[in-house]
Formats: structure tokens, sequence, C-alpha cells
């Protein structure tokens, strides 16, 4: 775990970011990204997180507010800020005709770093590029072709990896073997960024997650305590009867009345050591409630996430 202390790797701070059309794309963002996590951006289509990539990124210039990378403000010190960071973009873009060592070189090159061939063999080879090396990026299939932009964006041996949706497109087993490299960069003291659509993806990789929808960060929080939370079942009752109010005997259960008061609802932890659902079948006998049927759901990330997404709508 990484100590809360240590000083945030990026800082952003009062970000906002309109488009010439006026659009506003993003709405005065403030997030820490602490070193050596992975950080996973979960938002719909349209949410902000390419705009949010690229301002950090030096790509996009931002309307208001200000970022920090490793203690570098990105326009102040915009060589020294983008040197530390490596980026997967979102579009497949390569240049064609090359092979895939020489771009990947290239990209070494490109941030006026020393030619290191061991470094270059390492980063092809992990990423399972290493026999294609001498093929030309147009002859890859689209997942190959992803892990080439990976190898590019590793080049010069960022401390921050931004990944774009690293694994749009690509097959199950891919996608496992990419989240494999992607561990191990992590565990090598790399910070690694990356935005999903996918909740199994940011539910799998991540360290904390944020959620951001129509250019705001809605929820920024431990994956760990995310998954506490959802550590909860729902269990409905179909009353025989229906009931106008829970009775107060029953009150310390704190049940929820639905479906025009035919439905009990009881939400309870799994983790704990009692549910409790024994002595409340036993209080609902004594108060006279009767039902005919059960069943029980888990609420999920997805749901939580499409809760969040609406209730903003
Ligand atoms: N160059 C641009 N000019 C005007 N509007 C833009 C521009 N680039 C992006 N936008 C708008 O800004 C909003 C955010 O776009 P962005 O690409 O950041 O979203 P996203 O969260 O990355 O979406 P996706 O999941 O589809 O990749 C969208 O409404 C988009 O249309
Ligand atoms: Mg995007």
């Amino acid at each position: 775990m990484v100590a809360c202390s240590m000083p945030p790797v990026i800082s952003i701070s009062r970000l906002s970011k309109a488009y010439a059309s006026g659009f506003e794309a993003l709405r005065t963002i403030d997030l820490e990204i602490r070193r050596g996590e992975i950080f996973a951006l979960l938002g719909p289509n349209g949410a902000g997180k390419t705009t949010l990539i690229s301002i950090i990124c030096g790509l996009v210039k931002a309307s208001k507010g200000s970022v920090q990378v490793d203690g570098h403000d990105i326009v102040k010190d915009y060589r020294a800020a983008r040197s530390k960071i490596g980026l997967v973009p979102q579009e497949l873009t390569a240049d064609a005709f090359e092979t895939v060592l020489a771009t990947v070189r290239f990209s070494r090159g490109l941030f006026g770093k020393r030619a290191n061939e061991d470094h270059i063999e390492k980063v092809l080879k992990d990423l399972s590029l290493w026999d294609k090396r001498d093929s030309k990026i147009m002859t890859l299939s689209g997942g190959m072709k992803r892990r080439v932009l990976i190898a590019k964006a590793l080049s010069h041996e960022p401390q921050i990896l931004f990944l774009d949706e690293p694994t749009a497109g690509v097959d199950v087993e891919l996608r496992r073997d990419m989240w494999q490299v992607v561990r191990a960069l992590r565990d090598s003291g790399v910070t690694i960024i990356l935005t999903t659509h996918y909740i199994e993806e940011a539910e799998e990789m991540a360290d904390r997650i944020g959620v951001i929808n129509k250019g705001e960060i809605i929820l920024v929080e431990e994956k760990a305590e995310l998954m506490r939370k959802l550590g909860k079942k729902r269990l409905t009752l179909h009353l025989l009867a229906k009931l106008d109010a829970i009775p107060e005997a029953l009150a310390p259960y704190r049940l929820d009345l639905s479906a025009g008061g035919t439905e009990v609802i009881y939400t309870y932890d799994t983790q704990a050591e009692r549910t409790g659902i024994t002595a409340l079948f036993k209080d609902l006998a004594n108060a006279g409630i009767r039902f005919k049927d059960l069943h029980t759901d888990q609420s999920s990330l997805e749901e939580i996430f499409v809760n969040l997404v609406r209730g903003r709508a």
C-alpha cells in the first residue's frame, strides 16, 4: 500500500475545459493521483476522460486551473512534466510502414533519451512483441497494434503511464495478458492511470476508482472500500398481504417497503458474522407478516455506477 503522506505524483487543481465550440468538457476538476497506484477513471462516452488525459499530457490546453506532474507545472515546465509520462492513446495511430522495432526506438528518441537496446528488447518481450519486431505495423492485428502503442509509451521509461481505453476491442485472453503487463509495471514502481468502460476491468485492476460524468468527477474511492460497500445483499420478501407501514417492532432491521406495500426489502452485509436473517424471520412471524416468496440479489459496481450516472443525468 502506498503511504498517503507521500506527495501526490499528479495534482489537478480547479481544472476546466471549454472547447472552441463553447462546449464545457470538464468542470472544475480536483484530483490527486498517488505515486505507484493504479487509478481507474470510469465514465460513459463523452464524459471527458480523454480530454482530461490530453490536458495532462499537454495535447489539449486547459481553459482554467493547473496540473502538476511530479512537481512540474504542465504549462510552465512542459518538457520536464511530459518526460515523466507515457501515453497510450485511445485511437490506434502508428506509422503503418515502419517495423515494430524501428517505431519503438524512434519514440524513445523523441524524448531525447539515449538509445538503450536492452530496454527496448525488454519492453517488446514483456508485451510478447519480440517475435514481431521486424514486421511492418500494417501487417499486425488490432490487438498487436495496441501493444505496439504500449511499447512506444514505455520506450522512454516513464514514471507515469496513461492508458486510454487500453483493452477496447481486445479479446478476453489478450485483455488478461495486458492486465498482467500493467500489474508488473505497477510492481516496478510505475503509476498507472487507465480509463475504461469495463467495470470488470476497474474491479480487477484498480487500487482506486474515480467516476467521471459530464465533465465532473462524481466519486473517488478506494476499490477495497467500494467493494466493501458492494458486499451488501438484498433480500426481497413478497408479502401475502399488502402492508401500509413497517411495524415499530421491526424498526431495527431498517426494512424498506416497496412495490406498493407488497414487498419488504432487507439489506444485509454478506461479510458480517451474522446476517440477521433468522431473527428477522422470527420477528416477521411475531408481527403477523407472512410472505409467499423471496429472493436475494447483490448490488454490483455496475449498478452503483449506473445509478450514479443516472442520478446526475
Ligand atoms: N476537439 C473537440 N472540440 C469540441 N468538442 C470536443 C472535442 N473533443 C472532445 N469534445 C467533446 O468533449 C466531450 C468529452 O469528450 P472526451 O473525448 O473527453 O470523452 P471520453 O470520456 O473520452 O469519451 P469516450 O468514452 O467516448 O472515449 C464530448 O462531448 C466531446 O464531444
Ligand atoms: Mg475517450
